[in-house]
């Protein structure tokens, strides 16, 4: 049975990958700071669960408790790196701009650090980021949430770079959403929004593609592709 472990797996697009991942007979492990949420949906699924309280921002203990996850499951197949948060934050609150960073940045990169060195040592595996379509341009409401998902991107394609270049069978993938209903979407002129299981079914048919990249939903290729060739000027207006 394959083995797969969400980090973020209380809520919104993260819960939903459990259920989808659950529904295909793997066994999960699921992560988050709420461990009532991850107990009740552990009850809610058909296949084995393990539940792993941890809160990303405190890196150290993250590691800890992300490898006692993977030696309790004795195996993983599959990390996908969910986890996140946003702030719609114009005056540039430091607390706020700060647990953007902690938890998408650093956060982040312990998470994927500590996959890679058990996916090498193991020889195989595959790492997916839910990044954000947020990542291809800098945002003005939330400059550290916009800035925090170019890092994880770019992050993830340095190491597709390292996998192909040391020709280790790991697959890497980053996963692009735009707007889900989920607690995270906030603000106005919220357009094209997903919902989370939608989501997840394409994220789910991504993975077993085993794409390095993808839109979510599919359409919003379409505003990834008019983010990157918009000029600065027209850009700064919008
Ligand atoms: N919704 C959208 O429109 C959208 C668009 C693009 C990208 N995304 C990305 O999708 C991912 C999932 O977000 P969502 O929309 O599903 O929102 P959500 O319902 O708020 O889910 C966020 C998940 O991340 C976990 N998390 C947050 N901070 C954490 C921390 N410090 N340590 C451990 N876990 C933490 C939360 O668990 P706990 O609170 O229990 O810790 C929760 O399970 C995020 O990375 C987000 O940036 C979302």
């Amino acid at each position: 049975m394959k083995k797969i472990i969400i980090i973020g797996a209380t809520s919104g697009i993260g819960k939903e990958l459990a259920k989808k991942f659950s529904s295909h007979d793997y066994e999960v492990g699921i992560t988050g700071r709420r461990t009532n949420l991850l107990e009740e949906l552990a009850a809610k699924l058909p296949t084995k669960t393990y539940i792993s309280t941890m809160d990303i921002k405190d890196t150290k203990s993250a590691i800890y408790s992300f490898k006692k996850l993977i030696n309790e499951m004795g195996n993983l197949d599959i990390l996908i790196i969910n986890a996140g948060i946003g702030h719609i934050n114009p005056s540039l609150n430091w607390s706020q701009e700060k647990e953007t960073i902690d938890t998408n940045v650093s956060g982040f990169t312990a998470m994927a650090g500590a996959a890679m060195h058990y996916f090498i040592q193991k020889g195989s595996g595959h790492m997916v980021g839910i990044s954000s379509i947020a990542s291809i341009r800098g945002d003005n409401a939330g400059p550290a949430y916009s800035a925090s998902k170019a890092f994880m991107s770019n992050y993830l394609e340095g190491l597709r770079k390292k996998v192909a270049k040391e020709k280790l069978t790991i697959t890497i993938t980053d996963i692009q959403p735009g707007f889900v209903d989920t607690a995270m979407a906030k603000g106005d002129g919220l357009f094209w929004v997903a919902s989370p299981q939608k989501a997840a079914k394409q994220i789910y048919k991504v993975i077993q593609q085993k794409k390095k990249k993808a839109y979510i939903t599919k359409r919003w290729a379409i505003i990834a592709w008019l983010l990157k060739i918009i000029p600065d000027i027209i850009y700064d207006k919008i």
